[in-house]
């Protein structure tokens, strides 16, 4: 589809006030998306695990008002509480999508939404975030339009829900969403996640992200900046290849189920992602010495016990070690025993890959 086929027609026939709530899960990428041009287009393809536990839960309340907006009306509250330090990014967010859901501008919005993962954890929660808050949108574009199909409704949900954080296009639709065009991948969009097309062996359906909260303070630097440093970045096209091409060896690995051959395309796309980083001008390094303690002992533990387990990375400290469920009895019993130890407070979340959003 193109991005014009995503406009919302004009109606005057629109609904007087309402709700909707939605969960969204978090996602976590196994090509990982760098770099983006255009209004929000990756510079590359990706592909993430979507989560089960890690959520975001978020109720859309409307109200029409007497006259179309100028400036985007609405509060958001977390947890209860108003926090207006979201509101430039939330409202930055209704001006984008305004072209595409023109009616928007008809409606005073409250959101009221509440993460079930703890807040400041360092988990990223505008993944989850942005798609919990699409989906309700889209509820209310359903109900002035109730002829929208299902494959419609999730297509413009990943759509709008990438024009607020581009990772969040992967955190409507599970178990394992492709997002980016890739010319072996048939129906595969710059404009939208979509469910991965192809055969996915049983074993990925249950894989098991124990999450490890290393540094749960802010990130130094924002994935946005991170992103935009990839312009003029001197390893750019050799980097967006590469993601092509590791992309491209996950496809008969998710059919087969071959983890070895899993985990080596796994880190090192996690390690690659963060080498942008150290080599971008200026540089910067989100990794902090308990990563790497981590990282150095699952891989001793890899080699004595032969458990395949292996870590990822997103922007930031936090490992996600990632394994089968048929091994999840020791690797478990190490992760408590050899790793929480490098955690805030022994802090860690238990999810695993899960099916995608849910209307509440
Ligand atoms: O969606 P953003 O702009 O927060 O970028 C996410 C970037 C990574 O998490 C590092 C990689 C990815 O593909 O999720």
């Amino acid at each position: 589809m193109t991005a014009a086929e995503f406009k919302a027609k004009k109606t005057e026939d629109l609904p007087e006030k309402g709700r909707f709530k939605w969960e969204a899960p978090s996602n976590i990428a196994l090509v990982k998306y760098w770099g983006k041009k255009g209004e929000q287009l990756p510079t590359n393809p990706s592909v993430s695990f979507t989560l089960n536990a890690s959520a975001t839960r978020t109720e859309l309340t409307y109200q029409k008002c007497s006259e179309p907006w100028k400036t985007p009306d609405f509060e958001i509250l977390l947890d209860g509480l108003a926090a207006p330090d979201f509101k430039p990014k939330i409202s930055a967010f209704f001006n984008r999508i305004l072209p595409y859901m023109p009616f928007l501008q008809e409606y005073r919005f409250e959101i009221s939404t509440a993460n079930t993962f703890p807040h400041s954890s360092g988990i990223a929660s505008s993944a989850s975030g942005m798609a919990a808050l699409a989906l309700c949108l889209m509820d209310l574009e359903r109900e002035i339009y109730p002829e929208t199909d299902g494959d419609y409704f999730h297509t413009k949900a990943s759509f709008i829900a990438r024009l607020g954080s581009g990772s969040a296009s992967r955190s409507i639709l599970g178990p394992l969403v492709l997002w980016g065009s890739h010319p072996s991948l048939s129906g595969s969009s710059d404009l939208y996640g979509i469910r991965y097309p192809l055969e996915v062996h049983p074993v990925f359906e249950s894989y098991q992200d124990t999450i490890l909260l290393v540094d749960k303070g802010r990130k130094t630097v924002s994935s946005s900046v991170g992103h935009g440093l990839m312009k003029g970045h001197p390893f750019a096209s050799q980097r967006f290849s590469q993601a092509g091409r590791h992309l491209e060896e996950l496809l008969p690995i998710f059919k087969s189920g071959d983890l070895e051959k899993f985990m080596s395309v796994v880190e090192s796309e996690a390690l690659s992602l963060h080498a942008m980083m150290m080599s971008s001008m200026p540089y910067f390094l989100l990794m902090k010495p308990g990563t790497l303690e981590i990282i150095e002992r699952i891989w001793s533990f890899r080699k004595e016990s032969g458990h395949p387990l292996c870590f990822t990375l997103d922007a930031g400290a936090n490992v996600h070690v990632l394994y089968p469920e048929s091994a999840a009895g020791p690797v478990y019993s190490f992760i408590r025993e050899a790793l929480l130890p490098f955690c805030e407070g022994g802090q860690h979340i238990c999810d695993q890959v899960g099916k995608g959003s849910r209307k509440l």
